[in-house]
């Protein structure tokens, strides 16, 4: 396929060339999840998909998770780390309030030539961060790039509340993405959106500049995630629907020509209900929740090494990422891999 987007063939194009994913070792099952909150594995199967979730330890962090997962994929892509000009981390759960936690990773990983930022997008901080590394490939401005999704979701978790507590994991996926002038492969299309009225559908407001660490919260609740489950729901099936369409219109796709959907796992019943309703058949979307629950913006560069690694995709087809998070913010990548 060489498809023009937008009437417009660029000069480059950021091509995947290396993919990773690391998950802590320690897992939780829903049945001793049952033991902790009042529910049981029938109904969080049921209602969401999910078996079982990775969790850190008290010495695991987002950037040690990152640089396993990034370690991982510059060993795919076969990319000397002193060649890396940018690392981007796409997290919620980032290593400190500050400096970055790409500067840990480039620290570890001794990337020295790379800048590094991280980015906050929640779940859909990777396909975020994969658009705006996109457009410094295809500018020519910079030849390659570490992408990384890392996050430590068990951290702010409230266990005590059943809603919230059943639905997230921990890890972290790496994309290495190259310059190519082969112009049919590569990221063909980005398209992202944000809506700042709905923000209080998913959040954790402690410990930011509004409430500081430096003064007592009114509400100790406020230290973890506070998700209100239906209005995140609805707007997640509408959202990947309407996103996915737009993109199959812009890029004049149609469903035969797509291989898969890698959807941000946040619930097999929302990737399910959205696939349906896109007429796209089970074996062309890629569900992986039930071993990891919902890990934010490592969901995607996970379910995506997984993907390749189980067959399921391979060099030439064309996938589609897509995801849908807290700020409310969306967004997809159409891929020629
Ligand atoms: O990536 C974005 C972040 N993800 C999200 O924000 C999650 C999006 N939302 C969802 O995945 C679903 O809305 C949930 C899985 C959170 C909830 O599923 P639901 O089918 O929307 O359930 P519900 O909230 O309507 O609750 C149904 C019932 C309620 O009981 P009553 O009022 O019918 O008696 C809840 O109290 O299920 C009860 N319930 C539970 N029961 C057992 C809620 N959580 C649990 C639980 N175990 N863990």
């Amino acid at each position: 396929m060489n498809k023009l987007i937008n009437g417009r063939t660029p000069l480059y194009r950021a091509v995947i060339t290396g993919y990773g994913s690391f998950a802590p070792a320690k897992t939780l099952k829903n049945e001793e999840l049952a033991k902790m909150v009042d529910t049981s594995d029938e109904w969080i199967t049921t209602r969401t998909g999910i078996k079982a979730r990775h969790i850190t330890t008290d010495n695991e962090s987002s950037a040690f998770l990152a640089t396993e997962a990034a370690k991982k994929a510059l060993a795919e892509a076969n990319l000397d780390v002193g060649d890396i000009e940018i690392i981007v981390v796409a997290t919620i759960t980032p290593e400190m309030v500050f400096p970055s936690t790409a500067s840990f990773v480039q620290r570890t990983l001794g990337a020295k030539k790379a800048w590094v930022f991280d980015l906050a997008a929640a779940c859909t901080g990777f396909v975020y961060a994969l658009s705006i590394v996109q457009q410094f490939i295809e500018s020519g401005r910079f030849k390659n790039a570490l992408v990384i999704g890392a996050e430590t979701l068990t951290k702010i978790t409230d266990w005590t509340d059943r809603t919230s507590c059943i639905l997230f994991g921990d890890g972290a996926g790496a994309i290495v993405l190259e310059q190519s002038n082969d112009g049919r492969r590569g990221i063909l299309y980005s398209t992202m959106h944000s809506d700042g009225e709905r923000w209080e559908a998913l959040n954790c407001q402690a410990y930011g500049s509004r409430y500081p660490v430096t003064k007592p919260l009114a509400d100790p609740k406020k230290i973890y995630m506070q998700i209100n489950g239906r209005e995140v729901y609805q707007q997640a099936i509408r959202r990947i629907v309407e996103t996915v369409n737009h993109c199959m219109d812009h890029c004049s796709l149609t469903i035969d020509e797509i291989t898969m959907l890698i959807s941000h796992q946040m619930n097999a019943r929302i990737i399910e209900s959205a696939s349906k309703r896109l007429n796209l058949p089970a074996e062309k979307v890629f569900i992986n929740i039930s071993e990891y629950g919902n890990t934010s913006a490592a969901s995607v560069p996970i379910a995506f090494d997984e993907c390749v690694r189980k067959g399921k995709i391979k060099r030439g087809d064309i996938i589609i990422l897509v995801a849908f998070g807290a700020g409310l913010t969306w967004g997809a990548n159409i891929i020629e891999f």
